[in-house]
C-alpha cells in the first residue's frame, strides 16, 4: 500500500475570520450546495433557524455548522468543528475555527491540521486586528496557501473599488508572511455569489469561484514524501514473545526489512513486520495506524521517535521556536512547563524571550513576558535531549505544545525554528567522591529545608532557631535568607513575577550544590508560587527536600510589620508586595506546617521555648536520618 488513495484528492483547509464575518454561513453554504446535509438535519435546521436564526424566515446556514447548543445561545462558534464534503473533483475536510478573540487556541489547532486557509473579511469593515492575527498565525503554522474571501460583498452593492482596496491592504500586510499563493474572491456566503456559482452581480470579477479555487489549489507535496518519522504511542506487549510498537506514521513511508534507528539513543534494528488494522502490510505511509515489530530486542519506550539511519532528525535539548501564547497566565521565563512533542512528554522551560511580534506591523518588540494571544520567539530548554525537525521541514515533528503543570491547560503552541548548540561538548563530570560520603563524614544526611510564607510570617526566626538547634547537635548547616541573598547573588533581581521565578531558581541551584557538599541547608524565602516550590523540590532526591509552611495569616503579618513594608505597600508605595498587590499561593501539602500566631504577651525566653517546641518534630526528622 503506497500513499493511501483517499488522501490523494483530499484538501484540508480551515476558515478563519472575526466574529460575524460569516464563516459558518460560508461553510453551511458549501455543505448545503453539495448536498451533504442529511434530510433530518435539514428539517431540524428549518425549525431551529426560526427559533434562533438571525436571517428572518430564511434558513440560517450558520446553524448547520454551529452544532453546539451553547454556541447557538451565544451566537458565536466556540470550538473547532471538522466538516466533510466532496465535489466531483475533490474531497474536503474543513475546520471551522472560532473568530472570537479568546479562541486563538482553537484557531491554532485548526491551522496545524490544514493545508490552506480561507480568511474571511467583512467587505463593510475591511481588515481588522483579528484578520492580521489570523494571517500571522497561519503563516507561523506553516500554511502557504491563502484564499481571501471578501464576504458580504452584496452589502456594499458589489462595489469593485471596495474589494480592490481590501485586497491591496491584505496583500501589503502579507508581503513578508511567506505565502506562496493568495487568491482573493468577492463573495456573499448568504446568497451564494461566487461561492459555488459565478455571480451576475460582479461582472467586473473574472476570477475563480471559491469552490473552483478550493478544487484547484495546488498544495505542497504531501507528508508521505517527507523522511520517515514515527512517534511510538505505546509499547504493545500482549505476550512474552511479542513486542510491537504502535502509533501513527507521522511522515514518510516504511517497508518491511528496512533499517530503523531510535533517534535519541541511536540504537538500530530492522523492521520485521508491519501490522495494520486488517493484517500484515508490506508498506505503511503517513497517516497509517500501525504496529511495528523489529528484528532485535532494543530498548524503546513510549514517546521514542523512530527514523531511518540515513534520514535522522535533529537531537538537542535546547532550541529556538515561535510560540503562540494561549494561557491566561503570562509566560514566565524559567518556570517549568510540560512539553509534548509527538507522544513524548517532558519538563521544559523557556529560558529567554527574544522578542514578541507586532500583529500590525510584524516588528520585533522587546518583551520580558508573553501575554495571552501574543506571539514571540523564544529559547526553550528541555530536561533531556529530544529528537525533532525544524517546523518548516516537517510540521509533524517540528511542532510542540507547552502545558501548565497545575491546570493542565495548553499554555502555548510552538513551532521549532532551529536547534541551539549552546550546551554541546559539556558533559557531566563525575566526582570520585559520592555526595553521601561528604555528608557521612559530617555524620549527617544532607537535606534542604525550605521555609515558605508571607513576609513577616516568622520564616527567618524559625530558620535561625533551627540552625542553632542543629549546631548544638553538632550538625553542619548553612542558612540562606531572601533578604541576604538579594544583597549579593541576586542583587540584579526585583519583585516582578519573572524575577521571583529566577530568584527561586538560583537559590534552588545553590542549595542543591550545598547539599552535595553534605550540608543541611535552611532556606527562608517567601517563594510565593507553587510552580517554583515544586521546581526546587524536583531538583532533590526524594526525601531530601522538606517544605515547611510558616502559616501566619496576612492580618497578623500586617499587624507585626517589623520593617514597615506592609504600611508602605498598602499606601501604594511598594509595587508587587506579596499579600498586598502580588499573590501568595498557599502550599497544598507541605511536609511541615508551623504557626507563629503567639499572643503578644508571650515573649523572650518563653517565646523561644515555644518556637523550639514547634521545631522539635522537624529537628528529629533531620537528625534521625
Ligand atoms: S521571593 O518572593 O522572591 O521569595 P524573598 O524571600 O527573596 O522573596 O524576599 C522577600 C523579602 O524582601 C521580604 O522579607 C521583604 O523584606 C523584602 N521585600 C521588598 N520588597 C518586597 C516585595 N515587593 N514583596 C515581598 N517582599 C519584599
Amino acid at each position: 500500500m503506497a500513499a493511501s488513495p483517499t488522501e490523494a484528492g483530499l484538501l484540508r483547509f480551515l476558515t478563519c475570520g472575526s466574529v460575524d464575518d460569516g464563516k459558518s454561513t460560508l461553510i453551511g453554504r458549501l455543505l448545503y450546495d453539495f448536498l451533504q446535509v442529511y434530510e433530518d438535519q435539514l428539517s431540524a435546521l428549518v425549525k431551529d433557524s426560526l427559533r434562533h436564526g438571525t436571517t428572518g424566515e430564511e434558513v440560517d446556514l450558520a446553524l448547520l455548522v454551529d452544532g453546539l447548543e451553547a454556541e447557538r445561545e451565544q451566537g458565536i462558534t466556540i470550538d473547532v468543528a471538522y466538516r466533510y464534503f466532496a465535489t466531483p473533483r475533490r474531497s474536503f475536510i474543513v475546520a471551522d475555527t472560532p473568530g472570537h478573540e479568546q479562541y486563538t487556541r482553537n484557531m491554532a489547532t485548526g491551522a496545524s491540521h490544514s493545508d490552506l486557509a480561507v480568511i474571511l473579511v467583512d467587505a463593510r469593515k475591511g481588515l481588522l486586528t483579528q484578520t492580521r492575527r489570523h494571517a500571522t498565525i497561519c503563516s507561523l503554522l506553516g500554511l502557504r496557501h491563502i484564499i481571501l474571501a471578501v464576504n458580504k460583498i452584496d452589502l456594499v452593492g458589489f462595489d469593485e473599488a471596495t474589494f480592490s482596496r481590501i485586497v491591496a491592504d491584505f496583500a501589503a500586510f502579507c508581503s513578508n508572511l511567506g505565502f506562496t499563493s493568495l487568491t482573493a474572491i468577492p463573495v456573499s456566503a448568504r446568497h451564494g455569489d461566487n461561492v459555488t456559482r459565478r455571480s451576475d452581480h460582479s461582472p467586473w470579477y473574472s476570477g475563480l469561484t471559491l469552490i473552483e479555487a478550493l478544487e484547484q489549489a495546488d498544495v505542497e507535496a504531501d507528508r508521505a514524501a517527507k523522511p520517515f518519522r514515527f512517534f511510538v504511542q505505546w509499547v504493545n506487549r500482549p505476550r512474552d514473545d511479542f513486542r510491537g510498537y504502535s502509533g501513527t506514521v507521522n511522515s514518510g513511508v516504511i517497508r518491511t526489512g528496512e533499517p530503523i534507528i531510535v533517534t535519541a539513543s541511536g540504537r538500530a534494528s530492522r523492521v520485521h513486520a508491519i501490522h495494520g488494522p486488517d493484517g500484515e502490510l508490506a508498506v505503511a505511509s503517513a497517516g497509517d495506524a500501525i504496529t511495528l515489530t523489529l528484528e532485535d530486542e532494543i530498548d524503546i519506550a513510549r514517546g521514542a521517535l523512530l527514523s531511518k539511519p540515513d534520514q535522522r532528525p535533529i537531537t538537542a535539548d535546547q532550541f529556538c521556536a515561535n510560540l503562540v501564547w494561549l494561557a491566561e497566565q503570562p509566560l514566565l521565563p524559567n518556570r517549568d512547563y510540560l512539553l509534548r512533542i509527538g507522544t513524548l512528554w517532558l519538563p521544559a522551560r523557556v529560558t529567554l524571550i527574544k522578542h514578541k511580534l507586532s500583529f500590525e506591523t510584524h516588528e520585533h518588540l522587546a518583551a520580558r513576558r508573553l501575554e495571552i494571544n501574543e506571539i514571540g520567539v523564544a529559547n526553550v530548554s528541555v530536561s533531556a535531549p529530544i529528537s525533532f525537525d525544524v517546523y518548516d521541514d516537517n510540521k509533524e515533528t517540528g511542532a510542540f505544545i507547552l502545558v501548565d503543570r497545575f491546570t493542565h491547560e495548553t499554555a502555548a503552541a510552538g513551532m521549532i525554528l532551529h536547534p541551539l548548540r549552546r550546551a554541546t561538548n559539556i558533559h557531566p563530570e563525575a566526582a570520585l567522591l559520592e555526595k553521601s560520603s561528604r555528608a557521612l563524614m559530617k555524620g549527617q544526611k544532607a537535606s534542604c529545608v525550605w521555609f515558605t510564607g508571607l513576609s513577616a510570617s516568622g520564616k527567618s526566626t524559625f530558620a535561625k532557631e533551627l540552625e542553632l538547634m542543629l549546631h548544638e547537635a553538632a550538625r553542619h548547616t548553612m542558612l540562606l535568607d531572601g533578604d541576604n541573598v538579594r544583597h549579593g547573588l541576586n542583587r540584579d533581581l526585583g519583585f516582578t513575577d519573572a524575577d521571583r521565578v529566577e530568584n527561586i531558581r538560583r537559590v534552588g541551584e545553590v542549595s542543591k550544590l550545598m547539599t552535595e557538599a553534605g550540608l543541611i541547608v535552611l532556606c527562608s524565602f517567601i517563594s510565593p508560587f507553587k510552580a517554583e516550590r515544586e521546581m526546587v523540590r524536583g531538583m532533590f532526591a526524594s526525601g531530601e527536600f522538606l517544605e515547611v509552611f510558616v502559616d501566619t495569616g496576612l492580618e497578623e503579618c500586617i499587624r507585626r510589620d517589623p520593617k514597615g513594608l506592609y504600611a508602605k505597600a498598602i499606601k501604594g508605595e511598594i509595587p508587587n508586595f506579596t499579600g498586598v498587590n502580588s499573590p501568595y499561593e498557599l502550599p497544598e501539602k507541605p511536609d511541615f506546617r508551623l504557626t507563629s500566631n503567639a499572643a503578644p504577651e508571650v515573649a523572650g525566653e518563653a517565646l523561644r521555648m515555644r518556637i523550639r517546641a514547634q521545631l522539635k518534630p522537624l529537628m528529629e526528622a533531620l537528625i534521625s536520618r
